[in-house]
């Protein structure tokens, strides 16, 4: 049948989802597969539901494209879609409920406020200590976020979050090495892949290392104990299953260098899959290429 794949958007992560796009349409053309270019960034829901696609590729990341609002969309149009639906996608993008599911099931993210305009910063800095990062709690790759240092820098940080969100989400600096770890499937089948380390210059994984320059390194799979890698694997699959996810995601990890403790961040629902990117780098440690896992993934389609 006929295959849309969705890309670009509205959010600010358009541009990766384009290279993410870009990627999984060659790689489905590549493989047979009847694949078309959509955007509703710049196209409307009555274009889509002309196309008559059988099913569609979401390539899409952030706002619109990965919060429950084009799986809503596509519901309502009765097309089946990859990844997870309405209610994970939208928990998924919400980096703050996200968490309180994920506490109530005991899994490990580290301590956070939420801020507002009202908030006294530095009485939340100093309950959270110094540093810490500010996020805006509804974005992506990296986009608005802080990491604060010193007292004088809580208000910019605070601002350059908000100026993204409606609120913004203070988090507890966890100091270690950092990891992500790609999840195929849906309850319970769901599995993990292979662990990916990210090793960022200066620690700094921000937009520019996660897609333009070649000076972050990635190890996969990591120098970990066979252990800590099953913990984290595990962490991973019930972190993914607590907030519902369907299809495939990635979660992304914190290991405390002080008490090897590790931490769970945040779980992307429709996560890149740019030539830099991580879910395809854990594919590829098992064997499969990425013409084969954008066909895997295409497969779970479902309404
Ligand atoms: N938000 C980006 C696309 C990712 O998680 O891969
Ligand atoms: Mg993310």
């Amino acid at each position: 049948g006929k295959v849309g794949v969705l890309m670009g958007g509205l959010s600010a992560e358009r541009d990766v989802s384009i290279m993410s796009g870009t990627g999984v349409l060659a790689a489905l053309q590549s493989q047979g597969v009847d694949a078309h270019a959509f955007d509703p960034g710049q196209r409307s829901l009555a274009e889509l539901a002309a196309e008559k696609f059988d099913r569609v590729f979401i390539a899409l990341h952030g706002r619109y494209g990965e919060d429950g609002s084009i799986q809503g969309a596509l519901e309502l149009l009765g097309i089946p879609y990859t990844g997870s639906g309405v209610m994970a996608s939208s928990v998924g993008m919400d980096k703050i409920t996200t968490k309180i599911l994920w506490l109530r099931e005991n899994l490990p993210t580290p301590e956070y406020a939420v801020l507002g305009a009202d908030s006294d910063l530095d009485a939340e800095g100093a309950r959270l200590g110094l540093p810490l990062i500010m996020k805006p709690p509804h974005e992506g790759s990296t986009i608005g976020i802080t990491k604060v240092s010193d007292k004088a820098g809580l208000k910019a940080a605070y601002d350059a979050a908000a100026a993204l969100d409606d609120c913004v989400l203070a988090e507890e600096f966890v100091e270690g090495r950092e990891f992500t770890v790609a999840v195929l499937g849906t309850g319970k089948t769901a599995r993990a892949l292979p662990i990916v380390e990210i090793v960022a210059p200066q620690g700094n994984y921000d937009y520019n290392n996660k897609y333009f320059t070649d000076d972050t390194k990635y190890f996969c799979p990591p120098q970990l104990d066979q252990a800590m890698q099953d913990e984290m694997q595990r962490l991973a699959v019930a972190a993914y299953r607590a907030v519902g996810c369907e299809g495939w995601g990635r979660v992304d990890v914190l290991l405390r260098e002080k008490d090897q403790k590790p931490f769970l961040l945040e779980v992307n629902t429709s996560p890149g899959m740019t030539s830099h990117s991580l879910v395809p780098m854990a594919a590829r440690a098992t064997g499969v290429s990425y013409e084969e896992l954008c066909v895997e993934i295409l497969r779970t389609a479902r309404l």
